[in-house]
């Protein structure tokens, strides 16, 4: 296996930020769309920088609390903890408050891959979450426990994550295209008491064995696992009736109390942890806790998606990732804004799907990822263009830097130009939107993330940790470097679960008591800030972090592979495609049938989205004399581009031979 290394400052690795940077294209939001704006004055800035505590104090007693909090913030860095005291209820802000002001308001309308629909008011939504929060204290859940989520894009995803907040159980959402060992795996980590599953899940028209694979997850051994709550979706399976750990929702929700009060949590209690990919292979749990994340996702999504309470917030994430807790579940209905949610694939029944949706329910917002946009793109303007698009009134984009080209797509063929469109950079680490226009105040630019959201100070900082005030004086033309963020927010990650030293070493120790994001950003001359990908070993396929190690470690777990190593490589669609350089143990040919298994291998393991897109076999692999793999020159090499810098590899003839092996397979 290889050895974990860090890439330096990433400018030449990446897209031509150079001419991205001559990017003159200006689009400000309209007359009308400002005049209607939640924000539209910019004086919102140097409010919020004067004095952040306050700023963020005033979106917090926006929220419904218990018990009033004492202190705003506490930072040690790199421990946070905001609204000091304060005592409330998430799912109470989500659902209580905004059913007791009118039951019948909408509060989540969905759409079944298959056809099927549903609408849920929030006088239902909160009588079905309370039921089933009785369901989960029945089966002996209660506060400060962990519960696995592991199901489909169906309401009751939703449920499950806000009956959790009610109770004081804390949810860890397993996405439902990870294997049995990353549900086994992720279930161990966090403890948990229980899972909740599904039979099954519709995805382009087959059905995903969710139940089968959480089946494969016990037997593979979850110790803490006492209880299985499975929901029917597709019929496809029966819960294991001879095993009293599992539980039919049907049989056991319904009967259960609509009464269910909502417990008050401390303002620091754990509300989720996420899993992420991380540069070792392990992925990390992510901690969120309750007070900062909804007061951090509530102001962000009503300030950036300019929210009002009649918008139907479309966000096409899954609940599996960051983008779905904060822009599916808790954002929007803090604000009691109605959202859309979609079970399914793009495609199916056809190219349009997404259109369909959006002029069937009369979407008012669209929040999807770069590597959709560029899909669509692909697919031909006569999809949108079959579909009255006409009830969008903002587009959203997220997951990964979205090109100039994507950007004017997307603005002209789905928003016909009338739109604006905010491009949002942030992490499951940050919680809520970090770097984003304000859609009725900023000037946008094609690509560019623009500015920091009001009250969040980032910096771009050289390796020696100098770089530009960026809202000072004008900044230095074009200064790159790497995402640093100075100063503490609401919705910041408490920790890794479990894992404190690998939380410092990972985001605070690069720059001493500053949060270290791992991308590259870099300023241009008139102050807007351009996202320029990772620059540790993480990938972005699709949208989706994945460890240039974890897929190492699964194809070295084969027994045909020495040793791997994992770059991704720019691809048009995906932004990024795993390339893996593979040397085999002694004796073992690599011909294409192994490069199947290879990738099939990896798949399982992992899940589909880490399977590689190329597999190079060669008998070695570009070292340096530490021994460090030399992954820009894979990169180089995988790209068909000319080799950089060899000078510091132990073995440069190593790398000509790599050259020729994806020269013979590239024709
Ligand atoms: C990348 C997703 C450029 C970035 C919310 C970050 C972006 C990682 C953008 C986090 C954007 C996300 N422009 N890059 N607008 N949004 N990224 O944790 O590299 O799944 O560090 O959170 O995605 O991915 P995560």
């Amino acid at each position: 296996m290889s050895q974990n290394h860090t890439d330096p400052i990433p400018a030449t690795d990446h897209a031509p930020v150079e001419s991205l940077m001559h990017e003159h294209r200006l689009f400000a939001p309209s007359a009308e769309f400002v005049a209607q704006a939640n924000v539209s004055d910019p004086a919102i800035y140097d409010e919020a920088d004067a004095d952040p505590e306050a700023w963020w104090a005033s979106w917090a007693e926006k929220l419904s609390w218990v018990e009033p909090w004492t202190t705003v913030c506490e930072f040690n860095a790199p421990d946070a903890k905001w609204f000091v005291g304060g005592k409330l209820n998430v799912c109470y802000n989500c659902v209580d408050r905004h059913a007791e002001a009118d039951p019948n308001r909408r509060a989540i309308v969905w759409e079944g891959e298959p056809g099927d629909d549903r609408t849920i008011t929030f006088g239902e939504l909160k009588d079905e979450i309370s039921q089933l929060a009785n369901a989960l204290k029945a089966m002996g859940v209660g506060k400060g426990d962990r519960v696995s989520i592991y199901m489909p894009m169906v309401p009751e995803l939703a449920m499950a994550m806000l009956a959790c907040a009610r109770i004081g159980a804390a949810h860890s959402v397993v996405f439902g295209g990870f294997t049995a060992e990353s549900l086994q795996e992720r279930t161990n980590d966090a403890q948990c008491k229980a899972i909740i599953t599904a039979d099954g899940g519709w995805r382009r028209g087959s059905a995903v064995p969710l139940l089968k694979i959480t089946r494969a997850a016990l037997e593979l051994g979850c110790p803490t696992v006492e209880k299985v709550l499975v929901l029917r979706r597709t019929g496809m399976d029966e819960i294991d009736r001879h095993d009293e750990r599992f539980v039919s929702w049907h049989h056991v929700v319904p009967e259960q109390s609509t009464d269910c009060p909502c417990e008050p949590m401390d303002s620091e209690d754990m509300l989720f942890i996420l899993y992420t990919s991380g540069s070792t292979g392990k992925p990390k749990g992510v901690v969120h806790t309750t007070g900062g994340y909804l007061t951090g996702v509530s102001a962000t999504a009503k300030l950036v998606f300019d929210l009002k309470p009649d918008d139907l917030h479309f966000c096409t994430a899954d609940c599996g990732w960051i983008t779905g807790h904060s822009y599916i579940v808790y954002g929007p209905l803090a604000n009691g804004a109605t959202v859309l949610m979609y079970e399914g694939a793009p495609d199916t029944p056809d190219k349009d799907r997404f259109w369909q949706i959006i002029e069937k329910h009369r979407a008012t917002i669209l929040y999807t990822a770069p590597t959709a946009i560029r899909t669509f793109m692909k697919w031909g303007d006569e999809y949108p263009n079959r579909c009255d698009l006409s009830s969008l009134r903002l587009l959203g984009s997220v997951g990964e830097p979205i090109n100039p080209e994507a950007w004017i797509w997307y603005h002209e063929t789905i928003g016909k130009g009338n739109c604006p469109l905010v491009d949002t950079w942030w992490q499951t680490e940050t919680g809520a939107i970090m770097v984003t226009p304000l859609p009725g105040i900023t000037v946008a630019k094609p690509g560019s993330a623009t500015h920091p959201f009001p009250g969040i100070s980032i910096r771009v900082l050289t390796e020696e940790g100098h770089g530009p005030d960026i809202r000072g004086p004008k900044a230095e033309p074009a200064s790159s470097g790497f995402l640093v963020i100075d100063r503490p927010w609401p919705s910041m990650t408490r920790g890794i679960f479990g894992d404190h030293d690998r939380f410092i070493k990972t985001y605070w120790s690069r720059f001493d008591g500053k949060y270290f994001a791992g991308d590259g950003i870099s300023l241009d001359e008139d102050g807007y800030l351009w996202l320029l990908g990772r620059v540790d070993d993480i990938m972005l396929v699709a949208g989706h972090n994945i460890s240039t190690m974890e897929v190492e470690s699964a194809l070295v777990s084969h027994p045909a592979v020495a040793e791997a190593a994992v770059i991704g490589k720019t691809h048009d669609v995906k932004g990024q495609a795993i390339s893996a350089f593979v040397t085999l143990r002694a004796g073992i040919h690599g011909d294409e049938a192994l490069e199947k298994t290879l990738k099939k291998h990896v798949g399982e393991k992992i899940g589909p989205i880490a399977r590689p897109d190329d597999i190079f076999f060669s008998a070695e692999l570009p070292k340096t004399r530490s021994g460090k793999i030399m992954r820009r020159l894979l990169r180089d090499v995988a790209e068909g581009r000319a080799l950089g810098d060899t000078t510091t590899l132990a073995d440069p003839s190593v790398v000509n031979a790599l050259k020729n092996v994806y020269e013979d397979k590239e024709g």
